[in-house]
């Protein structure tokens, strides 16, 4: 089976990615600030807001891995450099440092989110962050640079660009980077949304397909992109939002 490290596994949709890839006979190793409550192998206690903690937790998490997947998020409600962090300099730093750990043919699987459609408008931006070299200079060129709007959207937009751009660099190592990107689900952090978007736009977002999603359906894409089926699939960004983004892209709504 495939030996897998899961972030943000101890809720929502990291635990169903947990569970189901423990289902299939994969060996998982649980990455997040509280242990899960669904089975796995072993869990690894991190903190994705500081670099320190991802350090050490790669330390023990030691070699021989086929799948990294990054689900760990915090919502809009949290203040803008833990959610900077947390969703994307910790994710990048986490990423980085598994890159030698991973065995040939390996995937990483990012969850982004819909509220990083954005990214074409903040193109410059976003390359100019990605540019930075690690954690530090991460966080000092957001002090520098602070951010216009939603902290959230920013950080999930900048992700999806990551992803994009390291699909060919990594191809070069034979390993693999893609996105899934969620429209809402119900999970604990939902309410955040609601509180961020405001009630009436999360509501209209759901009317769009009559319910939100549950984690129930955004794992079985997260474990196709984790799974060599996909393996000519890198450095996309896989929508998983029941049909809302490609109406809102087309106009359509
Ligand atoms: P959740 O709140 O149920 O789970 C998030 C997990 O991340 C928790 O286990 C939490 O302990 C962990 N985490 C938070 N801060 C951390 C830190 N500093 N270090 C390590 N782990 C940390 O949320 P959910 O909904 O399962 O979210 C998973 C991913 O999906 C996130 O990246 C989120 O942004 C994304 N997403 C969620 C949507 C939703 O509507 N629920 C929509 C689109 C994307």
């Amino acid at each position: 089976g495939l030996r897998c490290v899961v972030t943000g596994a101890a809720s929502g949709i990291g635990a169903e990615v947990a569970r189901r890839l423990t289902d299939g006979g994969a060996a998982v190793t649980a990455l997040d600030l509280k242990a899960p409550e669904v089975p796995v192998e072993r869990f690894v206690e991190c903190d994705l807001t500081d670099p320190a903690s991802i350090e050490s937790a790669v330390d023990e998490l030691g070699s021989g891995w086929n799948v990294l997947c990054n689900v760990a998020g915090v919502p809009g409600t949290a203040p803008a450099d833990v959610v900077m962090k947390v969703n994307f300099l910790g994710q990048r730093h986490l990423t980085e440092l598994f890159l030698d750990r991973l065995e040939r043919a390996g995937s990483i699987v990012s969850v982004a989110s819909m509220a990083g459609f954005g990214w074409p408008q903040r193109i410059e931006q976003i390359r100019d962050l990605l540019a930075t070299d690690g954690f530090d200079e991460g966080v000092a060129w957001l002090r520098d640079n602070p951010i216009q709007g939603n902290a959230y959207n920013f950080s999930k937009e900048v992700v999806t660009v990551y992803v994009m751009s390291m699909g060919l660099a990594l191809a070069e190592r034979g390993l693999r980077i893609n996105a899934v990107s969620p429209g809402p689900v119900q999970t604990p952090i939902l309410g955040d949304f609601e509180a961020t978007m405001g009630k009436e736009n999360l509501d209209g977002v759901r009317d769009l397909v009559g319910r939100h999603a549950t984690a129930a359906d955004i794992a079985p894409s997260v474990l196709f992109l984790a799974s060599p089926v996909s393996s000519w699939v890198n450095g996309v960004n896989l929508p998983a939002d029941g049909g809302i983004g490609g109406a809102v892209v087309s106009g359509l709504v």
